[in-house]
């Protein structure tokens, strides 16, 4: 006997129509791995006269959400945004529906709260889509390393701000020029802030950690920098030192609790996750017996966003038809968010100085009071008495790296503080 599972469509853009066109052309294979054919059975969108293409028959699509949701075993939210989406997902969940969805930016904010429904209601709520795209992240991390500790998570999770930092080390072009260039070619929205003021990648930390540690954590626990203060001479330094600088969602776990940032991020040509060129997204997860692990792909798109979809959508299926959700994945104690002051990271600074003799002494002393140990100094000298200094400091806590920048600040030596990145990696 085949067991029929009633699907709904919310949503048909660029993602949902990519959902609809599998569900119907990969019927046979999906139902072969889900255990039960699964069946659309209501596509909700706003223009209902727009015609959908082969893949999505007529008389399936609606506006009427509630309808589509309470006739539905297992119901796909691809709309985006925090309205509607929140208030049918919530009714899918209490009808003990399970539901799978892309919107990082929803689970961002609510995560906590829609996780705890799914549980109350015996249903899923998965979202592999909503982290680096096509990336099976969520999964590994949740799953094939539940017998592990993952230690700290690094993620390049925006593809048009990695388009725009590739662009910028390749070309040696200026921020500007190449968010102009971006926009032409579509990689950034019309209003690119949630991208290029690094939103977009701190709604994606807040999930990695959730699933990273089993707690869940929201966006305004995150630590957030864009990359709209790089500038080529940033870029330029970088390649110097046989560096790049990528924006990295950082994720790590310590005894005290968890800590969360977004920003741009030096790291070493050598790193796995330099060679991470134009749009596509990595996630590097460190982890105590598996070492260092990264996953690589691309970090959307309808077709590779969908793609991740239908395998939640057939575990979904799956759990529906043993007749039981996934466990929850979300500790009992709730873990704490630390400050980012208690970040422990590496500084790299650009200081404009006096070329005099003692210089470098006074300001190596203002390091050396505040406990941060230096790691490489040099100088670059400029032709008007003044110089650049370039300094990359050890290990420190962002608390005393602060401390030390404002004081070497204060010094009558520094004419100014050029630039201050952090160094992840070695
Ligand atoms: N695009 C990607 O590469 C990508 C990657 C990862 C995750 N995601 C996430 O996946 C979700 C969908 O993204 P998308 O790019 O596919 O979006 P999209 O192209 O803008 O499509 C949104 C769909 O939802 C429908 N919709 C929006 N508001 C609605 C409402 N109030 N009532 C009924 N229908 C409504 C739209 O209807 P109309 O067609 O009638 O306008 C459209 O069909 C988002 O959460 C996004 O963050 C997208």
């Amino acid at each position: 006997m085949t067991i029929t599972l009633k699907v709904a469509l919310l949503g048909a853009g660029t993602v949902g129509a990519e959902v609809a066109r599998i569900l119907t052309q990969d019927a046979a294979q999906l139902q072969a791995r889900s255990g039960a054919a699964l069946e659309l059975s209501a596509v909700v969108v706003r223009d209902t006269a727009a015609d959908r293409g082969p893949h999505i028959p007529r008389e399936l699509v609606s506006s009427d959400a509630e309808a589509a949701i309470d006739g539905a075993d297992l119901v796909i939210e691809l709309m985006g945004g925090l309205e509607p989406a929140s208030t049918y997902i919530r009714r899918a969940l209490s009808r003990g529906a399970s539901v799978v969805t892309g919107n990082k930016a929803l689970l961002a904010e609510q995560g906590p709260e829609l996780f705890a429904l799914a549980a109350e209601n015996g249903a899923e709520l998965s979202f592999e889509a909503a982290v680096a795209g096509a990336i099976p992240i969520l999964r590994p991390l949740a799953e094939s390393l539940a017998g592990d500790t993952v230690t700290k998570v690094m993620g390049i999770v925006n593809g048009s701000t990695n388009f725009i930092l590739d662009k910028m080390d390749r070309e040696g072009a200026d921020l500007e020029a190449v968010m102009a260039e971006a926009s032409a070619l579509g990689y950034l929205e019309a209003d690119p802030s949630a991208d290029v003021e690094g939103h977009d990648a701190a709604a994606k930390a807040a999930l990695l950690a959730t699933l990273a540690f089993g707690s869940g954590f929201s966006i305004d626990q995150v630590h957030t920098e864009g990359i709209t203060a790089v500038t080529a001479a940033d870029v330029e330094a970088a390649r110097a030192a046989d560096q790049v600088i990528k924006l990295l969602a950082v994720v790590e776990r310590s005894e005290a609790g968890v800590l969360m940032r977004v920003h741009p991020t030096l790291i070493s040509r050598e790193h796995p996750l330099a060679a991470v060129h134009g749009a596509f997204n990595a996630v590097f997860v460190e982890a105590q017996n598996a070492g260092e692990l990264m996953f690589y792909g691309p970090g959307a798109g309808g077709a590779p966003t969908a793609s991740a979809v239908m395998g939640d959508l057939v575990m979904a299926a799956r759990h529906r038809l043993a007749g039981s959700a996934e466990p929850t994945r979300l500790a009992a104690e709730p873990i704490a968010a630390l400050p980012v002051q208690d970040a422990i990271t590496r500084y790299a600074l650009a200081l404009d100085v006096a070329d005099a003799p003692g210089v470098l002494a006074r300001i190596a002393q203002v390091f050396a009071d505040h406990g941060v140990s230096i790691e490489a100094m040099r100088q670059n000298g400029h032709l008007d008495g003044a110089a650049e200094l370039r300094i990359i400091t050890h290990a420190g806590t962002q608390r005393a790296l602060d401390a030390t920048v404002a004081a070497v600040n204060k010094l009558d030596v520094v004419t100014g503080i050029t630039s201050v990145m952090r160094v992840e990696g070695n």
